[in-house]
């Protein structure tokens, strides 16, 4: 267990496509656990691997639409995880734990069902909606190498927010 060290901003690590999981041993489950400890300590609802300067298809979220339940939520482990669907499409505001002091509104879809392989290798299957489904299409970008800036409709469209612990927390969600 270890709360590993963020990348910094411009490391291109974020902008590379990260490697395929091919082996689902020791390394990968220490890996995750050092992911999901990460994630609490940064009290982000979800982290992806490159963020950590891993650059394997990996990512981890947990999420609750109840604010007070934040950190009962959900947990989600997903291997190297693909969008096989989307539907709809709604602007929202998130953050990213890799670019701090921002937020953005983004569109993304408003559903989307994920196909990737759970910590064992197994095959999964998962159906998302709302800021769920948002969170897997953030943490899916980051194994691709974009970020959420990418995605914005114009420059008007990010803005300044207090880093974590510093104003009124809980207003931006970091991903
Ligand atoms: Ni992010």
């Amino acid at each position: 267990m270890a709360v590993r060290p963020l990348v910094q901003t411009n490391d291109p690590v974020l902008r590379q496509r990260a490697q395929r999981v091919t082996s689902f041993g020791v390394a990968l489950q220490s890996l995750i656990t050092d992911m999901v400890d990460t994630m609490q300590a940064q009290k982000g609802v979800g982290l992806a691997a490159p963020q950590i300067g891993v650059s394997q298809q990996v990512l981890v979220i947990q999420f609750s639409e109840n604010e007070k339940d934040a950190e009962r939520g959900d947990l989600y482990i997903l291997c190297n995880p693909k969008i096989v669907r989307r539907r709809g499409e709604e602007p929202e505001t998130e953050g990213c734990l890799s670019l701090p002091g921002f937020a953005g509104e983004v569109p993304r879809a408003t559903m989307v069902t994920v196909k990737g392989q759970d910590a064992e290798g197994k095959p999964v299957h998962i159906k998302a909606h709302g800021f769920l489904a948002r969170i897997f299409q953030h943490e899916i970008d980051h194994l691709y190498g974009k970020l959420y800036i990418d995605r914005v409709e114009s420059a008007e469209k990010i803005w300044r927010v207090q880093p974590a612990g510093e104003g009124d927390e809980g207003e931006v969600e970091l991903l």
